[in-house]
């Protein structure tokens, strides 16, 4: 059977008994405790990250998609209709931090982090040299990038490569398939690192990562 979404996912709507899809957005649940992350992402980062941050872009894409054809469409498809329309720009940059954050969520876990084994592992292995070049191409990327975005891990042509994005813009913009992603916007790390990113970044990388999520994303049938 064919998988609609990329795990980690959703279509952005409720669900309904009849999978009707004439529903305002909802903001998807957080795969884990707002404290589950801690002491590598703090409660109040991650709550004051999703109640007010994700909250709000959903809401934003609700008043700004009621009553319009878009209101129709998977949270997903907004995006992709939306991107490159200047009328639509604010719908589009809305709509796309919709989609980064539920597939920032389920980029994390508890205890994540590479565990020096796996299918992933030897995938990364065999794309970047090893772990470590993954991981200081991965925070480089992320020191690099001026102002907000986002730096992902996406397959291109059946090799993993590094990517990021400014401001709001998704990798499922680019011809690539996401697998996972950190949010450097400063509003994910400033309560706990400052104005360190590197240092935040590295810590998403050695404890939060969830490679399971990833793996699942890199071995799923589902269109980006
Ligand atoms: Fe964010």
């Amino acid at each position: 059977m064919e998988l609609s979404w990329l795990p980690g996912i959703s279509d952005g709507k409720t669900s309904s008994p009849k999978g009707r899809s004439r529903m305002t957005f909802v903001l998807p649940p957080l795969p884990f405790d707002r404290k589950a992350l801690e002491p590598h992402m703090s409660g109040l980062t991650l709550g004051c990250h999703y109640d007010e941050h994700h909250r709000g872009y959903v809401a934003a894409l609700n008043a700004l998609t009621r009553g319009t054809a878009l209101e129709k469409l998977s949270m997903r498809d907004v995006v992709l209709e939306t991107e490159g329309d200047p009328k639509l720009k604010t719908t589009f940059q809305n709509a796309a931090q919709c989609w980064n954050h539920e597939f920032f969520w389920n980029s994390m876990k508890p205890d994540g982090g590479p565990k020096g084994e796996g299918e992933l592992f030897e995938r990364i292995v065999a794309d970047f040299g090893s772990i470590d070049s993954f991981n200081l191409a991965f925070i480089e990327s992320a020191a690099t990038l001026f102002g907000s975005g986002w730096v992902w891990l996406v397959e291109e042509k059946q090799r993993l490569k590094v990517v990021a994005t400014n401001n709001a813009l998704p990798a499922i913009t680019l011809d690539v398939r996401p697998v996972m992603v950190c949010d450097v916007w400063e509003h994910a790390y400033y309560l706990d690192h400052h104005g360190d990113r590197k240092g935040f970044v590295k810590t998403f990388l050695t404890h939060l990562a969830n490679w399971d999520t990833a793996l699942a994303r890199l071995k799923s049938i589902a269109k980006p």
